[in-house]
């Protein structure tokens, strides 16, 4: 029996979840894991996603095999929980890429649903950037071609099936991907265990270790969870050295904000947004990270005695979620140079040279049906055959995207562009905020909110996407094709 994606959309949302209940382990109800959450609290050290190793090298490609397939895994002390992986994990192994060299990864799908792979940060070629309906049906492989020509960076990859890109992350369909770039080698930024990924995620459980996905009215406003965990650690304890570290922080999240920042009031030095390394170092006191953002920062644990204990805390959690992991000053370490005060180069992009500007509505639409709201790009639903920008290949063009408020509907939308990455030319009519002034892929709009972005589009031609990384919001319909012809 085939149904369109609209009837499917009026079948309702009772049907919706209760036909996809079970069928990947997914508990719909309710019957969360109870209260004491905290008991786990800063229990559990920090584990670090193990590099992939190549199968294969030549001369210019690295060659990479994976398969996503079921596994029970101990997220929880003492209870199993059932997750989707890459390579059983959750969350996945870290690829590490060289910029220059090619990657090839060959996916394999043994789960029972159809799957998509997409390397988001990447300017990927149109057939491997993993467009929603390119799927890798159970049972079958794909290999995407990735040629890592970008700026070194902190990229991710990630599951983008048609329709059930939240529920396939929620299971664990996330991993990193890291470009190393050789000019950042004599920067002197702490490197090998040094530099540690924090992604961050939060799930519900239930009382017997499994995941519950409750992703509100309809299954469309975003899927939120109790505990949070960091790389698949529930606030876990990390123990330090007294010297500078590298975290490479990403929300890998479906509809969760965090906002990083240390409890002991001191900054947090921020070095990296989406796109690489900024020009200099900025402190922050706290950095707002919306969902699929990346943020590079260096903490400097010399200032501390052997013993103390520094939180990591999320400024937009409440409750438990308030907090995020926690360091533990262990033992000394070397005596270091300071961080550069210059980074890269970033040659700002003249606005003088944008052939257009686009205007983009974030929104909902409201229609008599069920469920009667739609999230919409410019009024309209996805269609994976219907473009809504036809770009000039090499233009430099101005985008300008905007939060529609409707009514009381709190929703921040994060939006991400595949192929490019763009400077953020203004938000709400001012410069962007500190945190926001790198290269980005994903820019976060707040209720009524506007941004200005200026971008490039010198990768590749073909079709590409724009959405709300909020994966409900991608899901039900918040995503647009654009074309580069
Ligand atoms: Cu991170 Cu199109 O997604
Ligand atoms: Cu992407
Ligand atoms: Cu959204």
């Amino acid at each position: 029996m085939k149904r369109t994606r609209r009837e499917m959309l009026a079948v309702g949302a009772t049907t919706l979840l209760a036909a996809a209940a079970g069928r990947n382990g997914l508990h719909f109800g309710s019957g969360e894991i109870p209260e004491d959450l905290a008991k786990w609290k800063f229990s559990k050290p920090l584990r670090v996603p193990p590099v992939l190793s190549p199968v294969r090298i030549d001369a210019k490609t690295d060659y990479y095999e994976i398969t996503q397939k079921e596994a029970d895994v101990e997220l929880l002390p003492e209870l199993h929980t059932r997750i989707w992986g890459y390579e059983g994990m959750f969350p996945g192994p870290t690829i590490k890429a060289r910029r220059g060299r090619r990657t090839i990864v060959r996916q394999t799908n043994q789960l029972p649903h159809k799957t998509v792979v997409h390397l988001h940060g990447g300017v990927t070629e149109t057939d491997s950037d993993g467009f929603p309906t390119d799927m890798i049906m159970p049972g079958e492989s794909r290999s995407y071609v990735y040629s890592n020509e970008g700026r070194g960076a902190t990229l991710w990859y990630h599951d983008h099936a048609m329709d059930r890109t939240a529920q396939n992350l929620y299971m664990g369909l996330a991993g990193l991907y890291i470009i190393e770039d050789e000019s950042e080698a004599g920067l002197g930024l702490p490197v090998a265990e040094y530099d540690v990924p924090l992604i961050l995620q939060d799930r519900s459980f239930g009382p017997d270790g499994n995941f519950v996905y409750h992703a509100g009215r309809g299954g469309r406003m975003g899927a939120h969870g109790t505990v949070v965990l960091v790389n698949g650690v529930p606030w876990p304890r990390f123990a330090v050295a007294r010297r500078k570290y590298r975290f490479r922080i990403l929300n890998a999240s479906n509809a969760t904000v965090f906002e990083p920042a240390l409890q002991n009031g001191r900054p947090l030095i921020q070095i990296a947004t989406d796109g690489g390394l900024l020009p200099m170092p900025i402190e922050c006191q706290s950095i707002p990270l919306a969902m699929a953002e990346r943020t590079d920062v260096v903490a400097d644990f010399s200032e501390y005695p052997i013993g103390t204990q520094i939180v990591l805390s999320n400024l937009s959690g409440k409750g438990p979620q308030s907090e995020i992991m926690r360091f533990e000053v262990a033992r000394d370490g070397p005596v270091e140079n300071p961080i550069p005060q210059k980074l890269s180069n970033m040659e700002p992009l003249d606005p003088k040279l944008a052939a257009r500007t686009r205007i983009f509505e974030f929104g909902i639409s409201v229609e008599f049906k069920i469920p009667p709201l739609t999230w919409t790009i410019n009024g309209k639903e996805f269609n994976p055959k219907a473009s809504l920008a036809q770009v000039e290949y090499g233009q430099v063009e101005i985008w300008h995207l905007k939060n529609r408020k409707f009514g009381s509907l709190e929703m921040i939308h994060p939006v991400h562009i595949h192929l490019i990455n763009f400077q953020i030319l203004e938000r709400n009519g001012e410069a962007p905020k500190p945190w926001e002034r790198g290269w980005k892929d994903t820019v976060s709009l707040d209720n009524g909110e506007e941004v200005k972005l200026i971008m490039k589009f010198d990768g590749y031609r073909g079709r590409y996407l724009m959405h709300c990384h909020n994966l409900e919001h991608e899901d039900h319909s918040m995503m647009a094709r654009f074309d580069v012809i």
